[in-house]
C-alpha cells in the first residue's frame, strides 16, 4: 500500500503538467487530419491550419496526439487574442481622445462580454485538458462564442463609425470557432 502511494507521488511528480488527457473514444491524429475532419468548410479548415501552425504543432502526418491536444491548443490560441483584444479596448479607452460616447459605451461593453468570453473559454480548456467528462462544453463554447457577438453588435451600432476594434473581434470569433470545431472531435 506504502509502496503503491510512493508510485503514485512519483508519477505525480515527475510527470509534466498535462497538457491533456486520453479519454475514451477521442482519436489521435496529425494536425491537418484533425483539422480536416474537424472543419466542414475550406474557410474553417484554413484558419484551423493557420492555428496549428502558429501555435508550433508538428504537420507531419505521422506526428499523432490525441485530438483533445489541438483542442486544448486552439482554446489557448483564442484566450490570447481575448487578451490582446481586451488590452486593444483598454488602450482605445484610455489613450483616444476622439472616441465618441456611444464609442466609449460599445468598447466598454465589450470589455465586460470579453470577460465572459475568456472566462468560458478558460473553463473549456481546463476541462478538457483534465477531464474525460466533458457535459455541457457545447454549451460554454456556443455562450462564449454569444458573448463574442454580443461586443460585435456593440460595434455594429448605427451611431458607430466602421470600428478599429470591429476586425480583432471577428478574428477572435473565428478562433473560438475553430476551438469549438476542433472540440467535437472529443464527442461533445
Ligand atoms: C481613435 O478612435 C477613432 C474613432 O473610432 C478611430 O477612427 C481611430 O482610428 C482611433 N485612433 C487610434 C490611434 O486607434
Amino acid at each position: 500500500m506504502m509502496t503503491m502511494k510512493i508510485i503514485i507521488l512519483l508519477i505525480l511528480l515527475l510527470a509534466p503538467i498535462p497538457m491533456a488527457i486520453a479519454c475514451p473514444g477521442v482519436p489521435s491524429l496529425g494536425s491537418a487530419a484533425a483539422c480536416l475532419k474537424a472543419c466542414g468548410t475550406k474557410y474553417a479548415y484554413d484558419l484551423c491550419i493557420n492555428t496549428m501552425q502558429r501555435s508550433g504543432m508538428d504537420p507531419c502526418p505521422s506526428h499523432t496526439v490525441v485530438a483533445t491536444v489541438y483542442a486544448v491548443v486552439a482554446a489557448r490560441v483564442a484566450e490570447a487574442s481575448y487578451e490582446d483584444t481586451m488590452l486593444a479596448l483598454n488602450t482605445q479607452l484610455q489613450q483616444n481622445g476622439s472616441l465618441s460616447g456611444d464609442e466609449r459605451d460599445a468598447y466598454r461593453g465589450c470589455l465586460g462580454d470579453y470577460t465572459a468570453a475568456e472566462s468560458s473559454i478558460e473553463r473549456a480548456a481546463e476541462r478538457m485538458a483534465s477531464s474525460c467528462d466533458l457535459g455541457g462544453l457545447g454549451n460554454e463554447f456556443r455562450g462564449g462564442m454569444m458573448s463574442l457577438e454580443g461586443c460585435r453588435d456593440r460595434l455594429l451600432s448605427p451611431w458607430i463609425y466602421p470600428s478599429p476594434m470591429y476586425p480583432l473581434v471577428m478574428g477572435n470569433r473565428d478562433k473560438v470557432l475553430v476551438a469549438y470545431l476542433l472540440a467535437k472531435l472529443l464527442g461533445i
